[in-house]
């Protein structure tokens, strides 16, 4: 589904008019469509009907109360990995039964929170975090559901910075260490043995890699079986990628089709915790053109966003396509569109041919995911602000950050 369509040569969310969210809310901002993100979520759920599931929105792929709210409504769990993505999704109303803990470094009192909290499971990916985890559930007298993160050393096929299952990451447990690993937790006192877990990166755009996964986790979970520990769910983590350009994603429907052919009939739930695929195409970010500045090797169109606000771009060289939310006629001229940022790396998109003015609109499309949720103040450069549109209805869901704000926390020394 695409909620950002041309009405009238005019680039819409939903019902509303992007030209009308720039004159009301200023730029640059994010514009969320909540029928995109209710869809995305629909679509993912309706790919597991009938079967034992849950499906975790990845908070950190945008952590925006009003996001897990909606999300939480609709009857989703989450994915956390720090302390602080606790606080927002129990902000929010989602229900910790429903929470699922990655990360490689939870400190004691991440733990000792997620503990009282009561989620549904951590997911451990070292040993000294097993051991950890027991000695603070031990402390607090209760004992700690876990998985193991096992890390399949399966080439998930994406840009090396957000690859995780591969053996040179720094993520789970090597796949010859986890039954040792397993045994040792099926006899600690404090820990329970609920899953196992996998996540093999981001942005993966063919299904092999994940099938590949499955049946490595297939066959450690029946190995376990053969020594007594009985696994109730599988995570199989996020990493489902979206369409930026011209990437053909496998559907959800086909990957969860596979998934269940492979469980057969086993008796255990199948847990997801997709980010991108949720919130990736519903959300754009909103920019002007403030100045056009042809040199004598390029034409940069300077715009108000910059690499602060969305840093995909700069990190991994990701493409995000660029649209002027109103089209010109006439003849494109090439343009490296950059932000205001003092970096050679601050750019947004290179090469792009369009018919530009200063003072245009553009949106940077397919900023749902990764957008806000890696956005900084570098620059003193406050952090945008976001919309949710609702067919005719625009809701801040976060103000824009105030300059002063900004040092509020520090101090000058007498
Ligand atoms: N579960 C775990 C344990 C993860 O580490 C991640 C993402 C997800 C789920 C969600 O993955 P997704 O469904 O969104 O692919 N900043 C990068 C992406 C980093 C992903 C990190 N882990 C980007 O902008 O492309």
């Amino acid at each position: 589904m695409n909620a950002f369509t041309f009405k009238n040569n005019s680039l819409h969310a939903e019902n509303t008019a992007l030209t009308s969210i720039a004159n009301t809310f200023d730029t640059p901002c994010y514009v969320y469509s909540k029928s995109a993100l209710t869809h995305a979520f629909q679509n993912f759920s309706a790919g597991l009907q009938g079967c034992d599931a849950l499906v975790c929105f990845a908070v950190k792929s945008n952590p925006n109360l009003a996001i897990l709210n909606l999300f939480a409504k609709l009857g989703a769990g989450f994915d956390i990995v720090s302390g602080g993505e606790l606080a927002r999704v129990l902000a929010a109303g989602g229900d910790a039964k429903k929470v699922v803990f990655s990360g490689v470094g939870k400190t004691e009192a991440e733990m000792q929170s997620a503990v009282e909290a009561g989620i549904f499971c951590f997911n451990v990916e070292s040993r000294s975090e097993l051991i950890r985890l027991n000695d603070v559930a031990s402390f607090m007298g209760k004992v700690a559901p876990i998985s193991l993160r096992i890390n399949p050393n399966v080439d998930a096929k994406t840009h090396p910075y957000i690859s995780t299952g591969l053996k040179n990451n720094k993520f789970g447990v090597a796949y010859e260490d986890a039954l040792d690993v397993y045994l040792q937790a099926a006899a600690m006192p404090n820990i329970a043995v609920h899953g196992v877990d996998c996540h093999i990166g981001s942005q993966i755009t063919e299904l092999s890699p994940f099938l590949d996964a499955f049946d490595r986790v297939l066959a450690l979970v029946d190995a376990l079986e053969k020594n007594n520990i009985h696994i109730q769910h599988i995570d199989l983590g996020g990493g489902i990628g979206i369409c930026y350009s011209d990437e053909t994603p496998p559907e959800f429907s086909t990957y969860a089709t596979a998934m269940r052919e492979k469980l057969g009939n086993r008796n255990i739930k199948l847990v997801f915790e997709p980010g991108r695929a949720l919130v990736g195409n519903a959300g754009v970010l909103l920019t002007k053109v403030e100045y056009l500045k042809p040199t004598e090797s390029k034409n940069f169109a300077i715009v108000d966003a910059a690499m602060n606000d969305l840093m995909r771009p700069a990190l991994y060289d990701a493409f995000h396509d660029i649209k002027p939310v109103q089209p010109r006629e006439g003849t494109p001229n090439t343009y490296e569109i950059v932000g205001p940022v003092c970096e050679s790396g601050d750019f947004l998109g290179h090469d792009r041919n369009l018919v530009l003015s200063e003072g245009d609109l553009l949106a940077i499309m397919s900023a749902g995911a990764y957008g806000m949720s890696m956005s900084s103040n570098y620059n003193t450069r406050p952090r945008a602000a976001e919309i949710m549109v609702d067919g005719d209805q625009c809701h801040v869901i976060r103000a824009r950050e105030q300059i002063k704000d900004l040092y509020l926390l520090e101090k000058i020394l007498p």
